[in-house]
Parts: structure tokens; C-alpha cells; sequence
């Protein structure tokens, strides 16, 4: 018997215990043991609930439980879930989570205790909701250098820039209606300003590089600037807009950023679409490999986190070599990154020299029109610097929107 303790009856903590109870027969003969969940821990009760049974208000009471084995944290946000999350490891329980602040922050440090205390720190579901990409990266993966990893991390800006594509709606118009349904957050600065994608990514190239990638360290741009004009562009140039987090790594040094992007048809992520997560990977001996499915929800969700504790089960005793050094990897400048961008200004009309003053400061451009849009100039530069480029457009004053691109 392994008893486990579940930090946090929310959306996800509620998930792990339908998913165990659903899936209990299948679930211990994977793990090769029976998982009983023998406390739930949150400040709430939960009358009428059959987990009201096992419910605790006081941490102390599953820390101080020799019989506890794994501590499940879902509680989400930095504190006290990283408390908690250490001195359950110091005494001796593999915790498995599912809280992307937490892992971003603090992962290397708490690989580094549990690795210690020979038990496991798992976090599968940190990412990507239900998409194994942790493991994979971690045991799969193994025999390549990776050199980009780039991902649609977000499922809320994915959802509205899906729906901004698909019905030329505005930005606030689509947000309020994924509000409405649950999809956003009333607050939605983590997700439309970009910072959720932002700690996925930099979890993903800390375990990618091996050694520990800050987050504020990323330049990280949200979707609110887009518009529906910007789409109609996208839709002559057969592309879409996506909310990419990404790293390339180019000459041992690893680049990485959060903006959206036009990618075209041929890109591997178009078709990640709605509420779903995508992520790209490429090795040097591999070549491309893509994983794909529900980035967040209570259930995907869940089942990441429960198959942390079939691995925390069947790896009781032993630490599983997670390499995150707590040392800082040597991210490149931002304003190194090489890209091409579109660009929409007004038009100033004949009389002006606008053409050629683009011409002047991006050397040759492609011009793009769109249909129904006018007294305004559209453009593509080719590839340069990230600092260069902001040099010259800000010598344009009118400058409407600008888009990386990836195609
Ligand atoms: N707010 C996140 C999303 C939840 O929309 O993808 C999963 O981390």
C-alpha cells in the first residue's frame, strides 16, 4: 500500500482524486502497488463530499506521517506550495506537481534535495497539461543535442487567437466570451501578457540546457496588441498568429522568447488549434518530433500529475536523474535574436518619400495587401536583428502593429 496526500481540493486537486478513483484497478497494477489517497489538504470543507472524510486543514498533520509517501502539490503559486514541497522531500516523500511557478522558480533546488533524500520530485503536468513532454524530454530524448524547442504553451491565447481567425472578432470581444465560458481566468494577465507560456518555456530549456534558465531572463510579449486587421493580413499570406514560446540553440548559446508570431501552413504548429498545446522539438540526430494535445483541464491535467505517481510508485527508493543544475545557463541577448517582421503603418500617400524611407531603413521589403484594408502600408522585412530592427522602425512614427514571423 502507498498513501498518498493531495495539497489542494481545486480544479485539479479534484482531478487527481477522480482520476484515481476512476481508474484505480488500471492505475495500481501500473504502479505495481495499491495507491490509497489518505489525506486531502485544503482551508475549505467540502460538506456532503465524500472527501470530507479525509480532509485536513493543517500541513503538519501529512508531514508528520511517516505512512505518507507522496504529497501531491496542486495548490499552485509559489507559496506555501514551496514550503511545503521541501520539507516534504527532506522528510522523505517524492512529491509530484503540476505548479509551473513553483517548478520555474525552484526546480533545480528541489531536484537537488530530492536526488538527496533519494526520492523523486516529479513534474509532468507543469507543462503542457495531459502532453507528456517532461518525460520525454528527460528519458527519451536522451540521444540528442536539442537545438530548438518551440511550443504553443497557453491554451486560453491559443482558444481566443483561434477564434480571432476564425470569426475576425476583436481581441476584448473573444476574451470576454472565453471568460463567459470558463476558459479565462477573470484576471487574465497570466495568459494574455504572455507570462504563463513564459514559465513553461524557461522549464523546458532549463531541462533542455541541463542548468537553470530565469524567467525574467525572457523577453516576453502577450497578444493583447493583436487585431482583427492583423488577421486579415495573415489570412492573405495563408499564415495564422500563435502565442510561440520558444529556444534555439545556435552556436552553444540558447536564444529564447514569448511573442506571438505568423506562422505559415507548412509550420508544424498551424493546426494547434482552440484550447490545445503543441510542442516542437528538434534534435541533431532526430530531426523533428511534435507533441500534441490538451494543455490544461481539470482531467488532462490530472492524469500528467497521476502518472507522476505511478512513476514515484514504482520508483520508490530510487532517484530518478532529472540534470537541472541550480548554476545559470548563458542565454543569449534578446537583441541578438535574428527574425523577420511585418510591419503595418499608415499611409502617408504619394506626396511622401514612405517607400523609400522603408526602403532606407530595411533594405528590400515584400509588400502585402489585404483586401478590405486601406490608408495603410504592409510590409515584411527580411531577417535581421531584433536590435537592429527596433533602431530603424523607430524612425516611423504611425506604426500600427508588428508581428515576427515564422515562415
Ligand atoms: N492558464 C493555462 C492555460 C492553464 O490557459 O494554458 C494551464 O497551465
Amino acid at each position: 500500500m502507498v498513501n498518498i496526500a493531495v495539497l489542494g481540493y481545486g480544479t485539479v486537486g479534484s482531478g487527481v482524486v477522480e482520476v484515481i478513483n476512476t481508474n484505480h484497478d488500471s492505475i495500481n497494477k501500473k504502479a505495481g502497488d495499491d495507491i490509497k489517497i489518505k489525506y486531502v489538504l485544503d482551508l475549505r470543507d467540502f460538506e456532503g463530499d465524500p472527501v470530507q472524510e479525509i480532509l485536513v486543514h493543517d500541513f503538519n498533520i501529512i508531514l508528520e506521517d511517516k505512512d505518507v509517501d507522496i504529497v501531491v502539490e496542486v495548490m499552485g503559486g509559489v507559496e506555501p506550495a514551496y514550503t511545503f514541497t521541501k520539507q516534504s522531500l527532506l522528510a522523505g516523500k517524492s512529491v509530484c506537481t503540476s505548479n509551473k511557478e513553483l517548478v520555474a522558480k525552484h526546480g533545480a533546488e528541489l531536484l537537488a534535495i530530492a536526488k538527496k533524500e533519494n526520492v523523486n520530485f516529479l513534474f509532468e503536468a507543469s507543462v503542457g497539461g495531459g502532453i507528456p513532454i517532461i518525460r520525454p524530454l528527460n528519458s527519451s530524448l536522451t540521444a540528442d543535442e536539442i537545438t530548438e524547442i518551440t511550443g504553443i504553451l497557453n491554451g486560453t491565447t491559443n482558444y481566443i487567437l483561434t477564434e480571432m481567425s476564425e470569426k475576425g472578432a476583436a481581441f476584448e470581444d473573444v476574451l470576454k466570451d472565453a471568460q463567459d465560458k470558463g476558459y479565462a481566468e477573470r484576471n487574465p494577465e497570466a495568459d494574455v501578457e504572455g507570462y504563463d507560456a513564459c514559465r513553461k518555456i524557461a522549464i523546458l530549456t532549463s531541462l533542455v540546457a541541463g542548468s537553470q534558465v530565469d524567467y525574467e531572463d525572457i523577453h516576453t510579449e502577450g497578444i493583447t496588441k493583436i487585431t482583427d486587421v492583423d488577421f486579415k493580413y495573415a489570412k492573405e499570406l495563408n499564415a495564422s498568429i500563435k502565442l510561440l514560446g520558444m529556444s534555439k540553440k545556435v552556436d552553444n548559446t540558447f536564444y529564447s522568447m514569448v511573442a506571438p508570431f505568423m506562422i505559415g501552413k507548412d509550420h508544424p504548429l498551424i493546426g494547434v488549434n482552440g484550447v490545445f498545446n503543441g510542442i516542437f522539438v528538434h534534435g541533431n540526430v532526430l530531426d523533428d518530433v511534435m507533441f500534441y494535445g490538451r494543455g490544461a483541464g481539470k482531467l488532462p491535467t490530472a492524469s500528467a500529475v497521476v502518472s507522476d505517481v505511478v512513476d514515484a510508485v514504482k520508483h520508490k527508493g530510487t532517484n530518478i536523474m532529472t540534470i537541472w543544475e541550480e548554476r545559470k545557463t548563458n542565454l543569449g541577448l534578446f537583441e541578438e535574436f535574428e527574425n523577420r517582421f511585418f510591419v503595418r503603418m499608415k499611409d502617408k500617400g504619394l506626396d511622401d518619400n514612405q517607400m523609400l524611407d522603408i526602403k532606407n531603413e530595411f533594405g528590400d521589403v515584400l509588400y502585402v495587401k489585404a483586401s478590405d484594408v486601406k490608408e495603410e502600408l504592409a510590409f515584411i522585412t527580411g531577417p535581421m536583428n531584433e536590435s537592429v530592427f527596433a533602431e530603424h522602425i523607430a524612425n516611423f512614427d504611425d506604426v500600427y502593429s508588428v508581428i515576427r514571423i515564422d515562415f
